[in-house]
């Protein structure tokens, strides 16, 4: 009993080991002459420039808001957020404009009725991390071009101030 199924597990190592040759294989061929971003060869260095670009924006009250694209999306950050504070449990530096009892103080849109509590003042602790959803902008050429073109044709209206 034993040797018949050492036999068929020495079997099974070569048909996968031959296998895996052969797909290796016929894999690379149609895939010749295919250049990415690194090249021809996928071990090339990355050839994206390699210093980091500045944000466009400049202090908050200064900009337009960024058109949006679609509906349901996140606006985009169209002023500088490099010089406040990280975001932290008992700090959000972002709510001191933003936050519905400070926004018209503060000449800042306030932020949407889906952010906050049946209270509608506490923002939920699901929106709380702002920059995992609104994010700030860099003025950099697309490496690849794209044709994406949103579905609002018009800019959306300035929010309240
Ligand atoms: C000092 C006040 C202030 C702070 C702090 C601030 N903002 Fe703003 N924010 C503004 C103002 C004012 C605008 C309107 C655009 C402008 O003038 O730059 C704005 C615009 C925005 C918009 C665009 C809204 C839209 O409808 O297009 C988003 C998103 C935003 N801020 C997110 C943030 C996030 C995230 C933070 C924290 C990292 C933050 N803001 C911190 C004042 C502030
Ligand atoms: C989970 C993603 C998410 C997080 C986190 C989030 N937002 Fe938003 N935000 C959105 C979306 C999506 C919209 C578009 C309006 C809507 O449907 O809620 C929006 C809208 C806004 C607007 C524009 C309001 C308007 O009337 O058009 C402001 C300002 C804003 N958010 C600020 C903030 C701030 C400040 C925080 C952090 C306290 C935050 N957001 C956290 C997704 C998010």
């Amino acid at each position: 009993m034993r040797k018949p199924a050492l036999l068929l597990l020495a079997a099974a190592t070569a048909a996968l080991l031959i296998g895996c040759a052969t797909t290796s294989a016929t894999l690379s061929a149609p895939f010749s002459g295919v250049a990415s971003l690194r090249g021809a060869d996928a071990a090339t260095p990355d050839q994206a420039p390699a210093e980091a670009k500045a944000y466009s924006g400049r202090r908050p009250g200064s900009q337009q808001p960024i058109a949006r694209t679609y509906d349901g999306q996140p606006p985009l950050v169209p002023h500088a957020i490099d010089n406040f504070d990280e975001i932290t449990v008992d700090d959000n530096q972002c709510l001191e404009c933003h936050a519905p009892a400070n926004a018209a103080k503060k000449g800042a849109p306030k932020l949407a009725d889906s952010h906050l509590g049946a209270d509608r003042l506490a923002v939920r602790m699901e929106r709380y991390q702002c920059n995992s959803c609104h994010v700030p902008q860099v003025d950099a050429p697309p490496l690849v071009g794209n044709r994406f073109a949103g579905h609002l044709k018009a800019p959306s209206a300035a929010p309240a101030r």
